[in-house]
């Protein structure tokens, strides 16, 4: 955490889905961690951790059956309690999110132009003609150059690397403060990924935005992010400093994860895997949700689940976090 007031906390933020005429199941479990203005946090976890689910929380994005728990405050304002006035500025104005999967989100019958001029004509009352205007230097920060021609387009026209970027412009144009990016490179190829990434790197830096990065990859995340918050099963189980968390970190699932990253190893070498499969906050049992794949477990883990504390330079959600240290990178066959 820097030393700045939080534009972002979230704290014990919970969501569980209550489907019509089915048990209610959990699908986040505890949730906490606040961010800085201009600050860029990592979200970092397997598949169906609840990266997603958390991010669409901080936007009131969950879905219709699904209700949050905790809260979650954007400049002190609890965002779930907003309405009318405020919730429209904090949506149309002051949060913003990227997603995957950008076809998914841009209406493919409508052009560009249409499209992305919306919150401008929607939330700041600019007519479409001024909102062109003011999109076409934007793009091409962000290195579209012929915005013009390009607004005229409709999505199928464009490649994924591009619609991205425009999901970019469609982000920024209203000059948020938050934004959220879901995995915004995972369905890219590689060279575009890279140009993606480095074009919200800088646009973050420029701007002063805080960040909140969803991501299954440690890797990127530790390269483009200021902090680490590691999740599994719903829950936020280590953070720390991005520059400190190899060196530092003290969970033996982040461990895992620093450990199983491609190009560690000898060439043809087999890269360590975590045993077992990933779960979902509803499948993970009493005590630890890491328990069942856990080297270090012990009876104590499978009884109580450990809270999230402060450790260090940041925090670990580890019953045997002080005493493990050194052992940290024995595999469960050898512990
Ligand atoms: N609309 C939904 N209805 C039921 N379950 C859902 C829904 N959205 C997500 N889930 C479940 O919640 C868990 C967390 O999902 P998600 O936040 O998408 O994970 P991640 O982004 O980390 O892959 C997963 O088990 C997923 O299957
Ligand atoms: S609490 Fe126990 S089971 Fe959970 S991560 Fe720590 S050592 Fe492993
Ligand atoms: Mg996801």
């Amino acid at each position: 955490m820097t030393d700045l007031a939080p534009l972002l906390r979230v704290d014990h933020l919970g969501i569980d889905l209550h489907p019509r005429r089915q048990e209610p199941r959990t699908l986040v479990h505890d949730a906490s961690f606040a961010l800085a203005p201009g600050e860029a946090l990592g979200l970092v976890g397997e598949s169906g951790s609840g990266k997603s689910l958390t991010s669409r929380a901080i936007i009131r994005l969950l879905p219709r059956d699904a209700r949050p728990r905790g809260t979650v405050a954007f400049d002190g304002q609890d965002v779930h309690a907003l309405h009318g006035d405020r919730l429209t500025r904090y949506l149309g104005h002051d949060a913003a999110m990227i997603f995957q999967n950008p076809r998914a989100h841009i209406n493919p019958v409508r052009s560009l132009g249409d499209f992305l001029t919306e919150p401008l004509v929607c939330h700041h009352g600019l007519s479409r003609a001024e909102a062109r205007e003011r999109l076409v230097p934007l793009l091409a920060e962000i290195g579209i150059p012929d915005g013009p021609r390009r607004l005229a387009q409709y999505p199928h026209q464009l490649s994924g690397g591009l619609l991205q970027r425009m999901m970019i412009a469609f982000a920024l144009v209203t000059g948020p403060r938050l934004l959220l990016a879901d995995e915004p490179t995972t369905a890219l190829d590689v060279t575009t990924q890279r140009d993606v990434m480095a074009i919200l790197d800088e646009q973050r830096h420029e701007r002063h935005l805080a960040l909140l990065f969803v991501t299954h990859d440690l890797a990127l995340a530790t390269a483009v992010c200021d902090r680490i918050a590691v999740m599994y099963a719903g829950t936020i189980v280590e953070q720390r400093p991005a520059a400190a968390l190899h060196s530092g970190r003290r969970h033996p699932y982040t461990a895992g994860l620093l450990a199983a990253r491609p190009g560690l190893g000898a060439p043809g070498a087999r890269l360590p895997v975590i045993p077992g499969r990933p779960a979902a906050a509803h499948e993970t049992p009493e005590g630890c949700p890491f328990a069942p794949r856990c080297a270090f477990a012990e009876d104590r883990c499978r009884a109580e689940r450990p809270p999230l504390r402060p450790d260090g330079d940041g925090g670990v959600a580890c019953h045997r976090a002080d005493e493990l240290a050194g052992d940290l990178d024995r595999t469960k066959e050898e512990a």
